[in-house]
């Protein structure tokens, strides 16, 4: 494995390796992803094994240029209306962390889709993955670049960790500027649906095409693996989890949480830490965190993966998470809290 900063002569060692079927990790504005050419299915084979990811979970094809469009998906099969929306977002919100799920063509192979006839497309929004892109084939197939099921890594450092020498090259860009995925939009049914909230909050999506359905937190954690295949299969449960048990809070039962030894506490905001550092009493050794002193969604999902990523390096035995406001990009923070308690 090579682990290197990225510069002009990495860049290019690095889509090398992709045209020629190997891996590469690289920053985007949401997380780091696990590339691999979308147009060669041994590659992306590749991936699946390196995670340990079922076969049954799709990737995101991502794309450095619009016109790129036309050589990953089937666009002849969406009628009008949903074109028309599609432009729209397209013009609006990419490069940007909105992946979209469209009709597949046949240079996308099954492997990539999990067999689906549909495939998400990206476009992100970061120099360094856009470059890399445009240097390989066009068209870079990544998940998240974490063993399937842990945190997300928004570090090169949190790829290092996990997946080490199974990677040919590490491109380290520094921190993810989201620090949470994108947000997966199908919306090629007659229901416009949310399949993963994310980096694009749902009212900056609302703005642009209309009122849309997405899954409520309570529904989307009762999204099941079923024999006919799922609607987005990394709605599963237990996803992004610690390897300490987790439970998420109201702020009304959080701050009521008596304190024990070997407990952490994940407060979203320093107000109601305030409030529950005046009733308990924690010792000086207590691990306490807030992820926006001051209450900002943004701050606290930039702050969230990094956070779980050093509460889980903690001998700690519990973690209290206490959830977000259920707006903007607080409706994702709360997603993955929820899928980390499974
Ligand atoms: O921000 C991101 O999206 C990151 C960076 C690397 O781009 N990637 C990422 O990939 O989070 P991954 O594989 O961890 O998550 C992909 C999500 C999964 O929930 C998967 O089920 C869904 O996208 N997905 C992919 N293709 C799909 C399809 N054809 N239909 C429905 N859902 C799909
Ligand atoms: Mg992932």
């Amino acid at each position: 494995m090579k682990y290197l900063a990225v510069s002009t002569e990495a860049l290019k060692q690095a889509a090398d390796v992709l045209c020629n079927g190997g891996l590469v990790a690289f920053p985007t504005e949401t997380v780091y992803g696990l590339g691999a050419d979308a147009f060669n299915p041994q590659a992306l084979a590749k991936i699946f094994e390196v995670k340990k990811r079922p076969h049954f979970d799709p990737l995101i094809v991502h794309i450095a240029a619009v016109e790129t469009l036309e050589d990953v998906t089937n666009l002849s099969l969406l009628n009008t209306e949903t074109k028309e929306k599609l432009f729209l977002l397209v013009e609006k919100l990419w490069p940007g962390p909105l992946s979209l799920i469209l009709p597949k063509n046949d240079k996308i192979h099954g492997i990539a889709t999990a067999g689906l006839s549909t495939v998400a497309i990206r476009f992100p929004d970061n120099e360094c993955a856009q470059k890399l892109i445009s240097l390989s084939t066009g068209a870079v197939a990544a998940p998240s670049a974490n063993p399937f099921g842990a945190i997300s890594p928004t570090k090169a450092e949190h790829v290092r960790d996990g997946l080490g020498d199974k990677v040919d090259i590490i491109l380290d860009g520094g921190c993810a500027r989201i620090g949470l995925e994108s947000t997966v939009l199908d919306i090629t049914g007659d229901n416009i649906k949310i399949l993963r909230p994310g980096g694009t909050p749902k009212e900056a999506i609302e703005d642009i095409i209309g009122s849309i359905n997405d899954n409520t937190i309570e529904d989307s954690i009762f999204i099941e693996n079923t024999a006919c295949g799922l609607t987005s299969p990394g709605l599963l449960k237990s996803h992004y989890a610690p390897r300490t048990p987790l439970t998420v809070q109201k702020h009304d039962d959080i701050i009521n949480q008596p304190y024990k030894s070997g407990f952490a506490f994940l407060f979203f905001d320093g107000f109601t830490r305030d409030i529950w550092l005046k009733t308990q009493k924690p010792a000086d050794s207590a691990i306490i965190m807030v992820l926006s002193e001051t209450g900002q969604v943004q701050e606290a999902a930039f702050r969230l993966f990094e956070t779980l990523h050093v509460l889980d390096n903690e001998k700690i035995t519990h973690i209290f998470a206490q959830l977000a406001p259920q707006n903007g990009l607080g409706e994702a923070i709360n997603d993955r809290l929820i899928r980390a308690s499974s």
